[in-house]
């Protein structure tokens, strides 16, 4: 694997397009400076300061697969909130329920029907019967990790080299050269080493899975089924299968982080690969927008977890928050999973990233690039490797921050948003073939300004 070579062509590149980003958008520009004085790195939230350029574009509004920033300038969201608003910018059906739900009141500390309308589709879709509703997929993954630890009696649990389960502390582990697991770089403020709590495992890797759970220490497996966030890497045929199966052996609990993955279909992976997990966490689209995460349970993982429970301390046990499971959060969830993430708008989601694909796989063969285009249904990435990564960490060598940078700000001013992680897009129900072709322009005119 060769990284692009020419650098100072890159460096000028990319600064020629700095010139046209900033002066496509000075009113976010001066937003962003008056941000500076209240906000820590001048954003509500640290992420959004790593877009390239020298500022954030703020945004004025959205509808579907578009928005509009505060200049007036408009774009095609391939990045979609990086997932959050994968059923498209306030789809109307899920603009309706909130608005009926606010008017009668947001949150209570008690449920409303909706609640178990959304246990009983997502029951359906994922195979795991029984629900509970957090504000995150954070959340649903660290209550699932209390969960096992106290079923199982066991302390660690085992997650792939180069995950994110969001910020969860005993997930931010990778494997040094030898073969240990040792704490991400720059985990902020880790409360404990990594090998205490964690076993990291290559993806992949059914040897190494078995190693780990014949040590005994293993409460549960928590993985993607195909990793999305260090770029896309793709299960093997039975590599699946065979972690389930050996999870089975060594009594740890299987469980599928299914919140990029949903993208695959209505039912994620796990209805495509027709597994059977004794859990799976859910988050980000399915409440089209509004703050939400969902955690599954198979019948008897569910029923170790009820006899483990104290009525008189459920409050305090560590599990759960005062908003979770709200009214407005659960009536945002059952417009989204009824009306816009159907069976039907997942099919024609995932043709257009197809067509995606092959539009892009095209420029990278005609130009005899090392760069393949890997795919997870409706969710596509471009990675600078001549082959499908198979472990995180073969993914992890192929970025290129500069070249990531240059690529996704030539999108932006092409009137793209690509997410700001890896070169990856997302298909909405309300992307159109139109949007694609605005991609292909894009990565043409790119791919020929740094090869041609
Ligand atoms: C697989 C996976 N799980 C969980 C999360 C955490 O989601 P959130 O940050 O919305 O809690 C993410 C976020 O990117 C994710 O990719």
């Amino acid at each position: 694997m060769q990284k692009y070579q020419d650098r100072n062509r890159l460096a000028e590149l990319f600064q020629k397009e700095v010139a046209v980003y900033t002066a496509k958008h000075p009113a976010s520009e001066i937003a962003h400076e008056g941000a500076q004085e209240s906000l820590l790195n001048g954003v509500p939230m640290l992420w959004m300061a790593k877009w390239p350029g020298p500022f954030p574009i703020y945004v004025d509004s959205a509808k579907g697969a578009r928005f509009q920033d505060l200049d007036g300038n408009e774009f095609t969201d391939f990045c979609l909130g990086d997932t959050g608003a994968m059923s498209g910018h306030a789809p109307d059906a899920t603009v309706r329920a909130v608005q009926e739900q606010i008017a009668k009141g947001a949150t209570f500390m008690l449920p409303t029907k909706d609640a178990s309308i959304n246990g009983e589709i997502l029951s359906e879709r994922f195979g795991v019967p029984k629900w509970q509703f957090t504000l995150s997929a954070t959340d649903a993954n660290r209550h699932l990790i209390r969960f096992a630890r106290q079923v199982t009696g066991r302390q660690k649990i085992a997650v792939h080299d180069y995950c994110y389960h969001g910020s969860v502390d005993e997930t931010f582990a990778v494997l040094d050269e030898q073969g240990n697991t040792v704490s991400r770089p720059n985990n902020i403020g880790k409360p404990t080493a990594l090998s205490n709590t964690t076993i990291s495992l290559p993806f992949n890797d059914l040897d190494a899975a078995e190693r780990a759970f014949a040590s005994g220490e293993v409460a549960l497996l928590l993985i993607e089924p195909g990793l999305t966030n260090i770029g896309i890497v793709l299960p093997e045929p039975g590599y699946l299968e065979g972690l389930q199966e050996l999870c089975r052996k060594y009594e740890v609990i299987f469980a599928l982080d299914e919140t990029h993955t949903l993208s695959a279909g209505i039912g994620g992976i796990t209805k495509r690969d027709n597994l059977a997990p004794d859990a799976v966490v859910l988050g980000k689209t399915i409440g089209g927008g509004v703050p939400v995460g969902a955690l599954g349970f198979s019948s008897e993982l569910a029923s170790r977890i009820a006899s483990n429970l104290e009525l008189e301390s459920i409050d305090v046990g560590g599990v759960g928050g005062t908003l979770a499971g709200n009214a407005l959060s659960m009536a945002a969830v059952r417009a989204t999973l009824q009306e816009v993430l159907t069976e039907e708008n997942f099919v024609k989601m995932e043709e257009l990233a197809v067509l995606w694909q092959q539009n892009t796989q095209r420029i990278i063969d005609e130009h005899k690039l090392d760069w393949q285009v890997s795919r997870i249904g409706c969710r596509g990435e471009y990675s600078f490797r001549a082959t499908a990564p198979l472990t995180g960490a073969e993914a992890h060598e192929a970025e290129d921050f500069e070249l990531g940078q240059f690529l996704q700000l030539h999108a932006i001013n092409s009137g793209i948003l690509m997410t700001p992680f890896h070169n990856m897009i997302l298909i909405s129900p309300a992307t159109t073939e139109e949007d694609v072709e605005k991609h292909r322009v894009h990565f043409q005119s790119a791919v020929e300004a740094l090869f041609g």
